[in-house]
């Protein structure tokens, strides 16, 4: 579980290791928070190929095995200016796309070596529609998006299958703004066919489906879990 130090990537991490997964989760921070105890944690930077190796290779030592790779890790502003400059730009490229690119490259070459795997990657409702200042953040999530199809031709021989997480509005640290701003917050339940902000846990129904077995005849596809905010026509 890449990004699983907290919010979406904690609970998912949770999830499937209730589901029976033996689950190592990464993000940059020391230590994380929304974990349980039967969950392996690791810091480790998801854009330095070396700390990725690293994990990637603890996991095999460990487990013998990796089968299933989860990336959550994402920002939506970069620590330093915003997405409009280019600096802001790149930094948020490098996290939510460059960085998922080398985690699934690493992660299915082990895959390859084994019997194969689940990679699922979590984009957004960004990667579908467009948003207002913030650029980056959608082209990057537009691009992991297209970057899981093409990646799911590249890897069907060797057994690998690749499927897309697009969540809505979720409540977790990065929405935190939106969310306790009223007027924000009813804004986007107005768009939402079922009337609420999701919980990380709403996503961890369908990554279970995508970890296993149960969809072993999709890949390259994407799955929604958005209240049907991206389904609705008029409000
Ligand atoms: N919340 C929503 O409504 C929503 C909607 C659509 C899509 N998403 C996507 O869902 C994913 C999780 O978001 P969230 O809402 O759970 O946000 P969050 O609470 O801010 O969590 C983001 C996670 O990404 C990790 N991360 C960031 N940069 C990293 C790096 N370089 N290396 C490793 N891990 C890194 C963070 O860990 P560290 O800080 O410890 O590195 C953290 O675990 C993101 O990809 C986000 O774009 C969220």
């Amino acid at each position: 579980m890449v990004g699983g130090s907290r919010g979406i990537g904690a609970a998912l991490a949770v999830g499937l290791s209730k589901a029976g997964a033996t689950v190592t989760a990464t993000g940059r921070s020391p230590q994380a928070s929304g974990l349980d105890e039967s969950v392996i944690y690791c810091s480790c930077d998801a854009t330095k190929e070396n700390q990725v190796k690293g994990v990637i290779q603890e996991i095999v030592e460990r487990s013998k095995t990796l089968d299933i790779l989860v990336y959550a890790a994402g920002i939506a502003r970069p620590t330093q200016g915003d997405g409009q400059q280019l600096s802001g730009f790149s930094q948020i490229i490098d996290i939510n796309l460059k960085g998922a690119y080398l985690c699934n490259l690493l992660a299915s070459q082990q895959m390859a070596a084994g019997s194969g795997g689940s990679i699922i990657n979590v984009t957004s409702i960004g990667a579908y529609q467009g948003f207002p200042n913030n650029p980056a953040y959608s082209a990057s999530k537009g691009g992991l998006r297209i970057m899981s199809k093409s990646l799911a031709m590249d890897f069907a021989n060797d057994g690998i299958r690749i499927n897309n997480l697009a969540p809505g509005y979720i409540r977790t640290e990065m929405t935190e703004g939106s969310y306790k701003d009223p007027f924000r917050r009813q804004k986007r339940v107005e768009r939402m066919i079922t009337p609420r902000w999701g919980q990380p846990d709403d996503l961890v129904g369908a990554t279970i489906f995508l970890a296993s077995d149960a969809s072993s005849y999709i890949t390259g596809q994407d799955i929604l879990v958005d209240g049907g905010w991206t389904a609705k026509g008029l409000s």
